[in-house]
């Protein structure tokens, strides 16, 4: 039986206001605080840049950790619009998801830029959510292992040290805002090829979480499977009772 803990992580990705901020944390705050007795998972929030301090100011007495959605690979300088890890750690973050499918797909990122932006988070004492996932396209054609090792192969290439200082993420790209989750056995089969590259890295125990239309609903059968750790939440993740509910999943 394993030990790793369960791990839900919201993505707001580029939503909220100050205001629905400050309601929907101290909410799930008060959720949590019910719930905390009885829920063993770990709680994080990865908020838009500029409300990090918010964030933080909400949360510092709160057992919900908190995280930028992205951090750029280079330390200072002529990076404009880039967040350095120095100033996420400024902010108290204990994470920076890197690789996330939109920053692939609308900002051009590779695997070895993602790679390097994960070895940068950890240098400075963050810990990088790596993504990865397959587009429907490729799951069509048979190459979802494929096309998730390749992601990977970057990633796991900087070493033993490095990969237990990450956690993972299988995000199907058409699973991801769409409605339609992959079902438990679907996302297993990858979770459990994840493993494998894991057990090859010399990094057996690290989380891998799923994403992509989690759900209160739906959790409970995801989290059922042997290698899926936790979630990583996008729509769900902006309504507390929601995001409560796949916690207490
Ligand atoms: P949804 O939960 O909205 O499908 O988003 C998933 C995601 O991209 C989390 O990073």
């Amino acid at each position: 039986m394993s030990v790793r803990r369960r791990l839900v992580i919201g993505n707001w990705k580029m939503n909220g206001s100050k205001a629905e901020n400050e309601q929907l944390l101290s909410d799930l705050v008060k959720l949590q605080n019910a719930a905390a007795a009885n829920q063993a998972a770990e709680l994080a929030v990865c908020a838009p840049f500029p409300y990090l301090q918010q964030v933080a100011d909400i949360l510092k007495d709160s057992a919900i950790s908190w995280g930028g959605q992205d951090v750029s690979e280079h330390a200072k300088g002529a990076y404009t619009g880039e967040v350095s890890v120095a100033m996420l750690a400024e902010f108290g973050c204990a994470w920076a998801i890197v690789g996330h499918s939109e920053r692939r797909a609308y900002h051009g990122e590779g695997s070895d830029v993602v790679a390097r932006k994960a070895a940068a988070a950890i240098a400075g004492g963050i810990t990088p959510v790596v993504c990865v996932g397959e587009t429907q396209a490729e799951r069509e054609a048979g190459k979802t292992l494929q096309v998730i090792s390749s992601q990977l192969e970057p990633v796991l290439a900087l070493g033993a040290d490095a990969v237990t200082k990450m956690v993972l993420a299988y995000e199907p790209v058409w699973a991801i805002g769409t409605g339609l989750t992959a079902s438990p056995e679907q996302a297993q089969e990858v979770h459990a090829h994840i493993r494998s590259l894991l057990v090859q890295a010399d990094a057996p125990e690290q989380r891998v979480l799923y994403g992509g239309s989690v759900k209160a609903a739906n959790a409970a059968s995801l989290f059922a499977k042997e290698d899926i750790d936790g979630a990583l939440v996008g729509g769900a993740s902006l309504v507390a009772t929601d995001f409560q509910g796949i916690a207490n999943a």
